[in-house]
């Protein structure tokens, strides 16, 4: 069944700061999208509004979730994490001094998540063989790389269908961002997400995006409908690759 975000009109920010200033994007069942802009434009306030952190001052953002559609605005982020939805937040947000399976445990914080932690630790431990193998290591003491691998997997155990991705190469070095962005595509695959990725990496986050939205002071400034039009885009290219 079918699950999709669609996000219109939204305005947020913080306190007398608008942030977003009436920005619409959606993703479609099953895709990978894009959300591309430099430092200071509004990614993770969007993430953070989609998720109920940041609370949005108009606009609409509805999730369709196993064909259900639910409106976000107003639910508290635990409710918006019970119906799917789910963050990798920017800068990863690990517990340092914990394990690295207690910071996947807590990760599987929503209830329908919690009668299949087993399951759902196994899955994850399928998938990123390195976490088992440091099961009882302090996340702290890992390389970035592993970090934000140990982040991509917390989350998976909430069982989420719609994934939200802030920056995931932030930090880190140009081989383990190729990785991370090779890690995410296989995960998508895997678990059959719908994945929404705010990066400023043009060039890594085009190796999975279906699409892609590029964001400018809070709104979007334009659309790609493909890979390759991302690619070919000549704003995208003077904003990211300065040519
Ligand atoms: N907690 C906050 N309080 C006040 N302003 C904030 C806060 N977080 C972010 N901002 C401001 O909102 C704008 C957008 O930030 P952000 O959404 O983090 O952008 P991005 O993720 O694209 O780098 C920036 O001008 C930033 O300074
Ligand atoms: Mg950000």
């Amino acid at each position: 069944m079918a699950n999709r975000i669609t996000v219109e009109g939204l305005r947020a920010g913080y306190g007398s700061v608008q942030v977003l200033e009436g920005l619409s994007l959606r993703v479609d069942d099953g895709e990978t999208v894009a959300l591309l802009g430099t430092n200071g434009n509004g990614k993770s306030t969007l993430m953070k509004s989609i998720m109920g952190i940041v609370k949005p001052t108009a606009g609409s953002v509805v999730a369709e979730i196993d064909g259900r559609k639910h409106d976000l605005v107003g639910r508290e982020p635990e409710e918006i994490v019970e119906l799917g939805v789910a963050l990798v937040p920017e800068g990863r947000r690990l517990f340092p001094r914990l394990t690295v399976e207690e910071n996947l445990l807590l990760g599987a914080y929503r209830p329908a998540a919690r009668s299949r932690i087993a399951e759902n630790l196994r899955f994850c431990y399928e998938t990123f063989p390195r976490l088992a193998e440091r099961r009882k290591q302090l996340a702290g003491s890992m390389s970035g790389g592993e970090q934000q691998m140990l982040a991509l997997a917390r989350s998976l155990m909430t069982a989420p269908k719609i994934l939200l991705i802030d920056e995931p190469s932030v930090g880190l070095s140009p081989l383990l961002v190729h990785n991370t962005i090779g890690m995410i595509k296989k995960l998508k695959e895997d678990f059959d997400l719908t994945v929404l990725m705010a990066e400023q990496n043009f060039q890594q986050a085009i190796r999975i995006a279906d699409r892609g939205y590029v964001i400018v002071h809070g709104h979007i400034e334009f659309e790609c409908a493909s890979r390759e039009a991302l690619q070919d885009n000549d704003v995208i290219r003077k904003l990211y690759l300065g040519v």
